[in-house]
């Protein structure tokens, strides 16, 4: 019989990614989230891709009836997949209690329904954010976290402890992800990246400032201590990413984890600096990216690339995507927007 996961947030940028990978690789899928940043038309595009129509639930996953409910019609539910979250770094320094209260609660309300009615296998959608600014380099999942500077990245931190403090008193087995920068979308030109408002994140400002958008891409900062002056970063693509997730499922599944709380990096182990980023953009697609130098943004570190030797071990994952094909991915699912 099919396996059946549950993806909280599966029609944002990389839930919708990861629900097609896991329908691709047989798994049944059912979505639960709440369009708080997301369309519906997400959906089609899932199914386009995979002649397949997930089950979707319209609900709020810090709502504990909801997620009851849901739990009950879809019984039963092998692991489930928690994105769900905002996610965006510059509000939730405004807006801390926004974050706080739906990360945090979200994550609660999700580990204690499961506990109701015995699921044990579930993801965490973590962010190398937990690192801050950290005092070597590559980071490896053992290097400890700094005071995050942003009430996103307190989310993350917390988010993990908490999932680590409840797997180690119950039935729930923990993984967790630690994202570095996701960017491109799938070669279908279907799914990408459609961030509400301006963009917070450099890819997607780069193809809206291309498409005409955006007047101009801002570089934050050119005198780092860096070759180029510019931060470095570790870009990985969303598919490649949401390949990881389905192998942190049958690491689950198949009961290989090796304790009740795991941590994995996904990145490529590559850092690219934001000039090399915008110079493989132009040299792939055939543009030009209009950009100034600007201040540097505050909170961002210099440079920030994964030691991912723990993930390809034991989750036999490894990011197989290069830059060159972030960067058009990205470029074609702009271009074939309507808006
Ligand atoms: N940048 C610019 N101009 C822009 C946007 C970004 O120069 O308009 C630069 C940033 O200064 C940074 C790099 O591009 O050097 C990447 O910035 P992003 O905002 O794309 O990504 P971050 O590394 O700041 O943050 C990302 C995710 C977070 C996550 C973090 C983990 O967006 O969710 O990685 O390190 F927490």
């Amino acid at each position: 019989m099919k396996k059946k996961i549950l993806v909280t947030g599966g029609m944002g940028f990389i839930g919708s990614h990861t629900v097609v990978e896991l329908l691709q690789e047989g798994y049944e899928v059912v979505i639960a989230d709440n369009l708080c940043n997301s369309q519906m038309a997400t959906l089609d595009s899932i199914e386009k891709i995979t002649g397949q129509h997930p089950i979707f639930y319209c609900i709020d996953v810090c709502d504990t009836d909801a997620v009851t409910n849901l739990f009950e019609k879809e019984k039963p539910i092998d692991t489930v997949i928690h994105f769900a979250a905002h996610k965006a770094v510059g509000e939730s320094v405004q807006l801390p209690l926004k974050y706080f209260y739906n990360n945090l609660l979200s994550l609660i309300n999700m580990l204690q329904c499961m506990g109701a009615v015995n699921i044990s296998g579930f993801v965490f959608s973590s962010s190398a954010t937990v690192y801050g600014n950290p005092a070597a380099l590559p980071v490896t999942e053992a290097t400890p976290f700094q005071k995050a500077s942003s009430a996103y990245g307190s989310t993350k931190q917390m988010g993990e402890e908490i999932c680590e403090k409840v797997a180690a008193v119950s039935n729930i087995k923990a993984i967790a992800l630690r994202y570095f920068n996701p960017v491109g979308a799938h070669a279908s030109g279907l799914l990408g990246e459609s961030p509400s408002g301006t963009p917070n994140n450099l890819m997607p400002y780069i193809t809206q400032t291309v498409k005409g958008k955006q007047a101009s891409l801002i570089i934050f900062g050119n005198d780092y201590d860096t070759p180029d002056g510019t931060c470095i970063r570790d870009y990985i693509h969303v598919v490649d990413l949401a390949k990881a997730h389905v192998a942190a499922c049958k690491r689950l599944l198949q009961n290989q984890h090796q304790s009740y709380f795991e941590v994995f990096n996904l990145g490529t182990g590559n850092g690219t600096s934001v000039l090399e980023l915008i110079n493989t953009f132009e040299k792939e697609n055939g543009v030009k990216v209009p950009y100034n130098i600007g201040k540097r943004r505050e909170g961002d570190t210099a440079v920030l690339y994964a030691e991912v030797n723990r993930a390809k071990q034991d989750l036999a994952w490894e990011a197989t995507l290069t830059l060159e094909d972030m960067v058009k991915s990205a470029w074609e699912f702009e271009k074939a927007k309507v808006i």
